[in-house]
Formats: C-alpha cells, sequence, structure tokens
C-alpha cells in the first residue's frame, strides 16, 4: 500500500504520525512510505533520517493526492478540507462528534476516515489515547511542581522537601491513566500523594501496585472539600466516558485552599473538572483566581513532541500495519477494535455518535462491511 505521512499545519502542532523506524518497518512488509518534507522536523526526525528508513521525501499535494492511507495526528485543518478525496484512508485524531463543519466535509468528500480515539478493544481500552493520558499524567506533576516556585506565582515550596523539612502534598481526583502516571512522578519527586476515585476496584489496583506509597480514599464532594485545603497541588484527572467532566471542585473551595497552591486540571479536554478552570495553551500556561495558580493547557502532549511523537506511533503503528497489509476493509473485519475507529466510510457516517451529534444519517458499519463476530 502507498501510505502518506502528512505535516501537521496546526498551531504549535509538532508532533509527527510516523517515525523513520515505524517507516523502516511499513518499507520492511512491502510498503511504499511518502513523508512530506519536514514533517518530523519538530519531533526532531529530519527528512534524511525518512530517507534512509526507505521512504520517499514528496511535496504537500503529493503526499495528500498520491497516498492510500494517509497518517496524520490532528483533525484536518478547514485549508486541508479541499484535499479530502474519495479512494483515500485516512487515520488521525479527529474528535468529530465536536466539529460539524469537518464531519459535512468528510461525508462530501467520499473519504474514509478512521479515528485514533474510538480504536477501542472489547475491554473497553481506548489503546491510541491512553499513550497521550500518559505523558499528560507525567506533565502534570511536573507543571504543579514547577508552578510552586514563588517567582513563579506559587507558594514557594519544593515539592520533594529537603532532609528536614516535609515534602509538599499531591491531591490526584481520578485514579486513571492520568492519575496513575501523575501519582508516579509526584512519588518520584518526593512528594506525599492522595489519590481520589470513585471505583473502588480501581482504587484496590492502584493500591495493588503502588503497594504504599500512596493513599487512595474514595471520592465525594465532603472528601474533596477536606483534602483539598491541604494540598499544595491538585491534579484533575477525573473522566466519565462520554460526558462532560463533573465539577469536583468549586469556586466556593478555593476559599479553603492555600494562597499559592497550584491546580493542574488536566480533563480541561472535557471541559474541566475545577469550575474556574478554563483552556490555557503552552504559550500561556497558566493564571490566578483567588490567589491559586490554575494550569489547564488542552493538549499537553503538544509541548513534548518527541516523546509523543514516539509514544504514538508505538501505539498506532501495528493497527497502521493491518490496513495496510490487509486492507481496510479486511483489516476491519479481522480486528473489532479497529473497526470501532471507522467513522466514516466512503462518504457515510458509521459511529453513531457522530451521526446523532449533527443530526445526520447514520449507517452502521456492518451494513457496509462484513465485520468480525468474536
Ligand atoms: N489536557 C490534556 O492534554 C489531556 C491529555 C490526555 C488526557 N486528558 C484528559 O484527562 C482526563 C483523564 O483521562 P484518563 O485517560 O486518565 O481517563 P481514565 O478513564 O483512565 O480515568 C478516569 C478516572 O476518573 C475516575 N472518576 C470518574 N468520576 C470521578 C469522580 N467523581 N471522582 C473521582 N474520580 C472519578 C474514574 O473512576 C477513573 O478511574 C480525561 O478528561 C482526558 O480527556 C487530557
Amino acid at each position: 500500500m502507498r501510505i502518506g505521512v502528512a505535516r501537521e499545519i496546526k498551531s504549535h502542532e509538532y508532533r509527527v504520525a510516523l517515525t523513520p523506524a515505524g517507516a523502516r518497518e511499513l518499507v520492511q512488509r512491502g510498503h511504499e512510505v511518502l513523508v512530506e518534507s519536514t514533517a518530523g522536523e519538530g519531533s526532531a526526525f529530519a527528512d534524511a533520517d525518512y530517507v534512509r528508513a526507505g521512504a520517499r521525501i514528496v511535496s504537500v499535494d503529493d503526499v495528500w493526492g498520491h497516498a492510500e492511507l494517509l497518517l496524520k495526528v490532528k483533525e484536518p485543518t478547514v485549508s486541508e478540507y479541499p484535499r479530502l478525496r474519495e479512494g483515500l484512508v485516512l487515520f488521525t485524531y479527529l474528535h468529530i462528534a465536536a466539529d460539524e463543519p469537518l464531519t459535512r466535509a468528510l461525508v462530501e468528500s467520499g473519504i474514509t476516515a478512521v479515528a485514533y480515539e474510538t480504536v477501542e478493544t472489547d475491554d473497553r481500552k481506548l489503546p491510541l489515547l491512553a499513550p497521550m493520558s500518559e505523558i499528560a499524567g507525567r506533565l502534570a506533576a511536573q507543571a504543579g511542581a514547577y508552578f510552586l516556585e514563588k517567582p513563579l506565582g506559587g507558594r514557594g515550596l519544593l515539592l520533594g522537601g529537603v532532609p528536614g523539612v516535609a515534602p509538599g502534598r499531591v491531591l490526584v481526583l481520578g485514579g486513571g491513566i492520568v492519575g496513575y502516571n501523575a501519582a508516579i512522578i509526584a512519588i518520584g519527586l518526593g512528594a506525599q500523594v492522595t489519590i481520589l476515585d470513585r471505583s473502588i476496584d480501581r482504587m484496590r489496583h492502584l493500591d495493588e501496585i503502588l503497594s504504599g506509597r500512596v493513599s487512595t480514599v474514595m471520592s465525594s464532594t465532603l472528601q474533596i472539600e477536606s483534602s483539598i485545603a491541604d494540598a499544595d497541588v491538585v491534579i484533575g484527572a477525573v473522566l466519565v466516558p462520554g460526558a462532560r467532566a463533573p465539577k469536583l471542585v468549586t469556586r466556593g473551595m478555593l476559599g479553603v485552599m492555600k494562597k499559592g497552591a497550584v491546580i493542574v486540571d488536566v480533563a480541561i479536554d472535557q471541559g474541566g473538572c475545577v469550575e474556574t478552570a478554563r483552556p490555557t495553551t503552552h504559550d500561556d500556561p497558566v493564571y490566578a483566581v483567588d490567589g491559586i495558580t490554575h494550569y489547564c493547557v488542552a493538549n499537553m502532549p503538544g509541548g513534548v513532541p518527541i516523546t509523543s511523537t514516539k509514544a504514538l506511533t508505538n501505539a498506532t503503528l501495528p493497527y497502521v500495519e493491518e490496513i495496510a497489509d490487509l486492507g481496510l476493509a479486511r483489516a476491519v473485519a479481522h480486528d473489532r477494535s479497529l473497526a470501532r475507529g471507522v467513522n466514516v466510510l466512503e462518504g457515510k457516517i458509521t459511529y453513531d455518535a457522530v451521526a446523532e451529534a449533527h443530526g445526520l444519517e447514520y449507517t452502521p458499519l456492518e451494513d457496509l462491511l462484513p465485520l468480525a463476530t468474536v
């Protein structure tokens, strides 16, 4: 198959959808890889690295015009809509349930679009979102520690303390992938860490794997009110699948917090779990409300593209190989996780939540293609 890798043109997007190592794997399997010139630059991969891996460097027109399977990181921007076309399979983060113009552009073009974020295993895991949650969680603890510094508006506390001086306290709301990874780094820095979750099974698991290095506590409004008063850093990491994040920290609760404490609301991409949180960018990541620093960067992994690109490719490559080796129809017949990723097939919306969100027609994928039943 002819696989294209497009350069990301969204502002401050430095990731690329395939590393030279990934390109090499695909070339070895007999595929042709076209990489748009300078696509890897933001992630420290030069065109020459791709050429050494057996890929060809091409122009933007050629990568979009000649690829059968096009790999990207972010959804197409408006200027890319005219490049969408019949016969192309696009594999990228799409998030089209929240983007009607893009949904319509995909439908009208007759393209096939597979969304990273809806590839879902039978046990309801999201393998192509998980690596970004791992990165965001780890960054959250780093950001919390950093913005505690006095010149940056923080309390002026070293999160890990020193011998003879107590460390700071980190409160993690939600102990899923983000929360676990935030906790790991906070523990590594020497902080005292408490995780609040609603799932007793999840807390049992965290307790086992972190073997007593964190306290796990059942999440409730009363518990949040009392834990937040002691916290130097609060990390918002809750997720209720398919819904906006619940507002666990209200404006009133900020009054009981220590001045200069830091809130990192990682759940900001789902609306945030802190009432006073609003999305920020890597350029201007923090603001203060009632003396509390708020860090609410909506695309945290974008700040560390070298790590994010590699982590993303590690997760996507097995699916890319499946599509390339078998063709999309046979690949989805063979793999139900990948089938759940198909949002649009040849211009027909095959993901019910997307059709419902925009009041457009829904066609079940199994009406168009044979799917695996086991
Ligand atoms: N800002 C970013 O750059 C970025 C990057 C990656 C992920 N995220 C976001 O981070 C959030 C967490 O993602 P994840 O992958 O860890 O999800 P996850 O499903 O692995 O974990 C969410 C956890 O929240 C818990 N939870 C739900 N309601 C709760 C409540 N009321 N109180 C306490 N815990 C509760 C769940 O039991 C679960 O353990 C999501 O909103 C995700 O979109 C943001």
